[in-house]
């Protein structure tokens, strides 16, 4: 990525929730200071921190203080690291490599990795229910509604029970299936983390939705360019291992619709995803440059 605003925007907000995990889950003495190591380890070695920035930028449309952005923002951050420890387990993708280190099984054990994941999950919701993170209660329960919809059976959990159905050899995966699973394990967060912001400004349902519609379209076309970079990418870039989705036998966007196809239909998603919130004008310019940076990544 060239230096830009986009560029400058991203790198501010990762510092900036970087600090806030870093304050929030400090290291511990006793049993629970080996899971608070983990817990550290899976959040705070690196990662692009993509869902934070669209809680941090569609909150900022609104006005909202930094401060409780932030905390939400943390709190939509450790739903994804939970997700990403448990998707590398080796009873699901055996991974060994996350963000160019030692998956969290491989760097601690696999019974630590399971309650790291569990720990940074529950604590998410602790964060978002808790009187800092909104003045207001009504925002907060809508918080912890949206965030456990997203992540629970009709969202990234459900979608992780798809995506392992997508291996088995008689799998019948068409192109609506794997919309489906995908819009679920991955486009589910990715719309919440933009929906927080908005339940946070209390925005009019018009914006809100406006916010949802980009970031439907946006999860879809981040997932498929993590499908095209499982094919196309490089370890040294993406920091986790590639060409494992072939080698398992599972059903994605690319094997279904092939490379250019894949990448036209993740063009043609940006484009619908920008005319969605072309009612904010300027407002949401790092929005709009986002969508276009998620599709053209090399990690
Ligand atoms: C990887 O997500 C997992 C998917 C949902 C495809 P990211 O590509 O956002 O991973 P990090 O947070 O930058 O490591
Ligand atoms: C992971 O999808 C999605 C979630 C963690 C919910 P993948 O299995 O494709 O992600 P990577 O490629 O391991 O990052
Ligand atoms: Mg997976
Ligand atoms: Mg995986
Ligand atoms: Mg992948």
């Amino acid at each position: 990525m060239t230096e830009s605003p986009l560029h400058a925007a991203l790198a501010a907000a990762a510092a900036d929730v970087e600090k806030s995990l870093d304050r929030l889950l400090p290291a511990a003495i006793g049993p629970e200071g080996r899971l608070m190591e983990a817990m550290r380890y899976a959040s705070l070695s690196g990662g692009k921190r993509l869902r934070p920035f669209l809680v941090l930028e569609s909150a900022g449309i609104f006005d909202v203080k930094r401060v409780c952005a932030l905390r939400a923002a943390t709190a939509v951050e450790c739903v994804h690291c939970y997700s990403l420890v448990h998707d590398d387990l080796p009873a699901m993708d055996d991974d060994d490599l996350r963000r160019g280190k030692p998956t969290v099984h491989k760097a601690f054990d696999e019974a630590t990795a399971v309650l790291a994941g569990d720990a940074l999950l529950t604590y998410a919701f602790e964060l978002l229910a808790a009187p800092d993170t909104h003045d207001d209660p009504r925002v907060r329960l809508e918080l912890v509604a949206v965030l456990a919809q997203a992540s629970g059976p009709h969202g990234m959990v459900g979608g992780q029970m798809a995506d392992l159905a997508a291996e088995a050899p008689d799998a019948e995966f068409d192109l609506g299936a794997v919309t489906r699973m995908q819009k679920m394990k991955t486009g589910a967060l990715i719309q919440a983390a933009a929906e927080v912001g908005a339940i946070l400004g209390k925005a009019s349902p018009e914006a809100r939705a406006a916010l949802r519609g980009y970031a439907h379209d946006l999860g879809l076309a981040f997932q498929i360019t993590d499908d095209l970079l499982d094919v196309e990418g490089r370890v040294e870039d993406t920091g986790k291992a590639v060409a494992k989705d072939a080698a398992r036998g599972k059903a994605t966007f690319v094997s279904i619709l092939g490379v250019e196809r894949a990448r036209a239909q993740a063009e043609r998603l940006i484009d619908q995803a920008i005319r969605h919130i072309a009612m904010f004008g300027s407002r949401a310019d790092n929005l709009s440059a986002l969508a276009r940076y998620v599709i053209e990544r090399k990690s």
